[in-house]
């Protein structure tokens, strides 16, 4: 079939049918182990037979509905995120993606501040548009750079509205965690100057790093905390949920936001179904034990492999391993993909975000074709 569609990014000429757990099938019945969890959103693996009971009830019952009605799908599940986050007494909106939840948090804690910049870590992504970076709107945005805390004392804080805090990147370098005394020394400065701390979990929250969130690894308690991807495992939903003290400042100066598909009972009834079943299974538990042993296998890659493996890096389920500069990781990483695992590859880098559900074996499967790659 001629592909009609505008080519934003290029896929390969390989047509996905169907997607079951950590596996993807081609339309030539080729099975492929995803180790990206398609875009890092399919925590609990594809198509959940949990997830698609939901969505068949949800479908039949309550989809979408106007703004002169509140559901309780919706309610439940700001209570729940809250609960994991640690607020009490604060409240959540309900959007569709990442970006869109990001740039709404910035625009949220500008107006609440009357402060205009926003501070972020170079490497951070932020979004697709808007506050992110690829918008012309980047003169609002103050970088330091990562992990030095140098960087930090040339900031002025004075017109910093909020710090927008991303624990683990995996787009941008490849799967890198800031040190803790670095994110110490920065929130201390970013308290004590009162600006926010928006922590964005788009892609490190909902068990990624083996924590519901990413900040729940240092000391910092954010004042709103972004999350989109695998909160719908799959189905785009986002949420932005801020504290009590800021609930209470919105009220006195609040504003119009207006989106149609703000608070969907859809998205959360299926937000709501991936907590239960996180919970219900033990599922951060179990990813971060497979975390420790892929990291371990990955670790054997390189010492077996010195002259052309440079360095892992992981944390949970979020994994890397970049290649010396001097080895072409390009051909490895393609025949990877041609022997049925979708792993992401840039900057010499191969990273892994499988589904949380990833068994041993198939880690194994993977790796005996990455020593076999790099024995060739
Ligand atoms: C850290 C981070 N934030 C925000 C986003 C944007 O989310 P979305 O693509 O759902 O708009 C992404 C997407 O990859 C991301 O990795």
């Amino acid at each position: 079939m001629k592909n009609e569609i505008i080519p934003f990014y290029y896929p390969s000429d390989k047509v996905i049918v169907k997607s079951k757990g950590c596996y993807q099938y081609d339309s030539e019945g080729k099975e492929y182990i995803d180790f990206e969890s398609g875009v890092w959103c399919a925590n609990l693996g594809h198509c959940n037979d949990r997830i698609a009971k939901i969505v068949e009830k949800q479908a039949k019952e309550s989809v979408h509905h106007g703004y002169r009605f509140r559901n309780l799908f919706s309610e439940k599940l700001s209570a729940e995120l809250q609960r994991l986050i640690g607020f009490r007494d604060g409240s959540s909106v309900f959007l569709s993606s990442g970006s869109e939840a990001v740039n709404l948090a910035i625009t949220l804690s500008r107006n609440l501040t009357g402060r205009n910049k926003i501070l972020k870590i170079n490497n951070s992504y932020l979004s697709a548009y808007g506050f992110g970076r690829i918008s012309k709107e980047n003169e609002s945005l103050v970088n330091i750079e990562f992990n030095n805390i140098d960087s930090i004392k040339s900031v002025d804080f004075n017109e910093i509205s909020a710090l927008v805090l991303e624990t683990g990147g995996a787009s941008m370098e490849m799967v890198r965690f800031p040190d803790s005394e670095f994110i110490s020394q920065l929130i201390d400065s970013v308290k004590k100057n009162n600006c926010l701390v928006i922590a964005e979990e788009v892609t490190t929250g909902i068990g990624r790093l083996g924590k519901w969130f990413g900040f729940q690894h240092y000391d910092v308690m954010p004042d709103m905390v972004v999350t989109g991807k695998a909160l719908g495992n799959g189905f785009p939903i986002s949420a932005l949920t801020i504290s009590s003290a800021l609930t209470e400042k919105f009220k006195q100066s609040p504003f119009v936001y207006a989106q149609s598909h703000q608070n969907d009972p859809f998205g959360c009834a299926i937000g709501l179904e991936v907590i239960k079943i996180i919970e219900e299974t033990d599922l951060i538990a179990t990813s971060n034990a497979v975390g420790t042993y892929f990291k371990k296998q990955l670790e054997r890659v390189l010492n077996k492999h010195q002259d052309k493996v440079k360095e892992v890096r992981a944390r949970g389920l979020m994994l890397a391993l970049e290649f010396k500069d001097d080895f072409d990781g390009k051909k490895v990483s393609d025949s990877l993909f041609e022997s049925g695992n979708v792993i992401g590859f840039k900057l010499n880098t191969l990273r892994f975000l499988p589904p949380l559900t990833i068994k041993a074996s198939d880690i194994d499967k993977m790796i005996d074709k990455l020593n076999s790659l790099l024995t060739n």
